[in-house]
């Protein structure tokens, strides 16, 4: 599938079976959603662009770089949330930038309920952060949001997408690429991914 990258890092296969693992803890749960998105984020931003610059080492001057330009972290609440740390630690001159999004639980259509952007735009990259690519519903919206606000490179980080959800973000926005741990069966039909991990917001939150 064009612009669908899917990992194929030993470290984050073994680290997202125990995530799935239903006997793994909340706060284990938390760390292990820490862990492999900082790995995503990694293989994800391999593309980003640079800016020569002097530097001076403590022998003599020397040409270096610095990243060129403003990034962004848009975790989808709540359980985009916790992917923010790992990712930050890799880029901690980025933004963290709120967007607020649950599922209708009868419609499963994403309802809008927090948007912390500001005024101008001045990012030139976003990663939308979130572990559920289920129906696709929340990641379209984000992204439609990031785009009227005047985002023009945006990926979206995810752990885990069924194919329905894949098939809509392509279909809406082809020209988002998509970085992902693993692509799962197909969605059950109160639209939780197969086999997937269960509720990804309860689990690290530990509520439901
Ligand atoms: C989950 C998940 C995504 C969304 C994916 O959030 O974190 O945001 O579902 O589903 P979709 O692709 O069908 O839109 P949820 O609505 O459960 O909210 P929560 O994170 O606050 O629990
Ligand atoms: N949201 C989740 O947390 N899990 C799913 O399987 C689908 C949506």
């Amino acid at each position: 599938m064009k612009d669908v990258f899917i990992s194929e890092h030993p470290l984050i296969k073994h680290k997202l079976s125990k995530l799935r693992d239903k006997s793994t803890e909340p706060k284990k749960f938390r760390e292990l959603i820490r862990e492999i998105s900082r790995l995503l984020a990694y293989e994800a931003t391999g593309d980003l662009l640079l800016s020569p610059i002097e530097i001076e080492t403590p022998l003599e001057k020397m040409g270096g770089c610095e990243l060129k330009e403003k990034i962004g972290l848009v975790p989808i609440l709540r359980a985009g949330l916790g992917m923010v740390e790992g990712v930050w630690e890799l880029m901690p001159s980025a933004e963290v930038l709120h967007i607020g999004i649950y599922r209708d639980e009868e419609t499963l259509n994403p309802i809008e309920y927090y948007n912390k952007l500001p005024v101008e735009p001045h990012i030139a990259v976003c990663l939308i952060l979130d572990p559920m690519l289920a129906t696709g519903g929340s990641a379209v919206a984000t992204i439609d949001i990031l785009k009227r606000w005047g985002v023009k490179h945006i990926k979206f980080v995810g752990i885990i997408a069924a194919p329905e959800g894949i098939e809509l973000v392509h279909s809406k926005h082809p020209d988002i690429p998509l970085h992902l741990a693993a692509v799962d069966d197909h969605l059950n039909d109160i639209g939780y991914i197969v086999p997937g991990l269960g509720d990804a917001g309860d689990r690290q939150f530990g509520t439901g």
